[in-house]
């Protein structure tokens, strides 16, 4: 833990530890799919909110809203108030040094096109690199093929191994001095992998690469430290940590996020603007044009709050143990085949089950209330790398349980004997 951190952790008290009882706090979760309890094992994509985070922002609608950064009236004084502690809140979550280094984006997929295009068509021109690996999320692989195109550079892609992880030596041998940006996902929303980014940002730096990370399946099981990774620029969406959707964070270095133009034009983000020229507003709200998502900001700030009421490594041993018994429960199922088995993974399993295509699977789970995810989950290379077109995929949050495994269990002897 840094100083920091160890301050915050000082300031709380009472965390939980009976994570079980935390499925109490998410209403979603107690209701019937088709006359079924919901098994909701689709948390990947997007998990669920609790009660305090829907608190947080139906009380906002009803009594604060109004438009930030610009009112004198006491509405908008609250509504700023309350998207700034937000901010605020998320720099503590991801231990950012400053809240001007947290910028406020839809989502993960806008943070990283905000840095290709600002910072990527800033530093890059022909022959030179971006780096990603072949796990990447299509958010992490299309923006930079994006601005490829449009500077002369060129997209190289780190191979992975038949576990699912990222192969180190062949990562290094792809860093040349070519490379000006490395991009990597920290948890593969795909296979589940825990990539060891301190590691990879380390070395992509001692080549003198500027590294951003795709934190968005990370946020919601481990605990980031941006100052600890040194990565230059982290991240996240908010409906995948349990908070609401259309919103996302960016954190960048100050001196880069500094350096770098805007991502957008409009109101907000200028000091003065003449026919002539614009001036911009300081950090953050230069890469904040127009009005930003006030309610989801704040609902993020709940989730903050919510999260860090936890106590985190009760929290990651009750999913990592809820992990291992599925995995080890998927394994005894005859044709079923793994895809993404790395030593260190985070929540998901992907896999495919004898003959039975992945939505077909998907279909016949769902009516028996069960929800997860098929088809190539937006890492179609990935795919393309184990040979399968689509995988069902199985995510976990901590609100999830051995009776949900159990039930998914259920429900795949189920396809089998209507496939049979
Ligand atoms: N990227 C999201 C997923 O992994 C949609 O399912």
């Amino acid at each position: 833990m840094t100083g920091s951190q160890q301050g915050a952790a000082a300031e709380r008290t009472n965390l939980v530890t009976d994570i079980a009882a935390l499925r109490a706090d998410f209403p979603i979760l107690h209701q019937e799919i088709y006359g079924k309890p919901l098994v909701y094992l689709d948390s990947a994509a997007s998990a669920q909110r609790p009660q305090a985070v829907i608190d947080a922002m139906v009380a906002h609608e009803q009594r604060n809203h109004a438009n930030i950064h610009r009112g004198v009236h006491l509405l908008s004084q609250r509504s700023t108030d309350a998207f700034e502690y937000a901010r605020d809140r998320v720099r503590h979550f991801l231990n950012a040094p400053n809240a001007r280094e947290v910028i406020f984006t839809r989502g993960t997929t806008e943070s990283i096109n905000l840095v290709a295009a600002s910072f990527g068509r800033m530093v890059l021109g022909p022959g030179d690199e971006v780096l990603v690996t072949r796990m990447e999320h299509h958010s992490n692989i299309v923006p930079w093929q994006l601005i490829c195109e449009q500077t002369g550079a060129r997209l190289v892609p780190a191979p992975i191994t038949p576990s699912g992880e990222i192969d180190i030596e062949a990562f290094e041998q792809c860093l040349t001095p070519r490379t000006k940006i490395v991009a990597i996902v920290h948890v593969s929303n795909a296979l589940g992998t825990i990539n060891p980014v301190k590691e990879l940002t380390a070395k992509a730096h001692a080549a003198g690469a500027t590294v951003l990370l795709d934190g968005a399946q990370a946020a919601p099981h481990l605990q980031i430290d941006v100052q600890d990774l040194d990565c230059d620029f982290y991240a996240l969406s908010g409906h995948k940590m349990f908070g609401p959707t259309g919103i996302g964070v960016l954190y960048g270095k100050q001196a880069l996020l500094d350096a770098m133009p805007p991502y957008q034009g409009g109101g907000e983000m200028i000091l003065t603007v003449t026919f002539e020229a614009t001036t911009y507003s300081p950090l953050p709200h230069k890469f904040e044009a127009g009005t930003p998502n006030i309610t989801g900001a704040i609902g993020l700030g709940a989730t903050v709050d919510y999260l860090a009421g936890i106590d985190l490594a009760a929290r990651q041993q009750y999913e990592d143990e809820l992990l291992a018994y599925a995995t080890a429960q998927l394994r005894e199922i005859p044709g079923l085949r793994i895809i993404g088995e790395a030593a260190q993974k985070a929540s998901v399993l992907s896999f495919v089950l004898g003959d039975i295509h992945a939505h077909d699977l998907g279909t016949i789970l769902d009516r028996d209330g069960i929800a997860v995810r098929t088809g190539h989950h937006c890492a179609m290379p990935v795919m393309d790398y184990f040979g399968v077109p689509a995988t069902a995929r199985a995510s976990f949050a901590f609100y999830n349980n051995r009776d949900d495994v159990d039930r998914l269990v259920t429900g795949l002897e189920h396809a089998m004997e209507l496939f049979s």
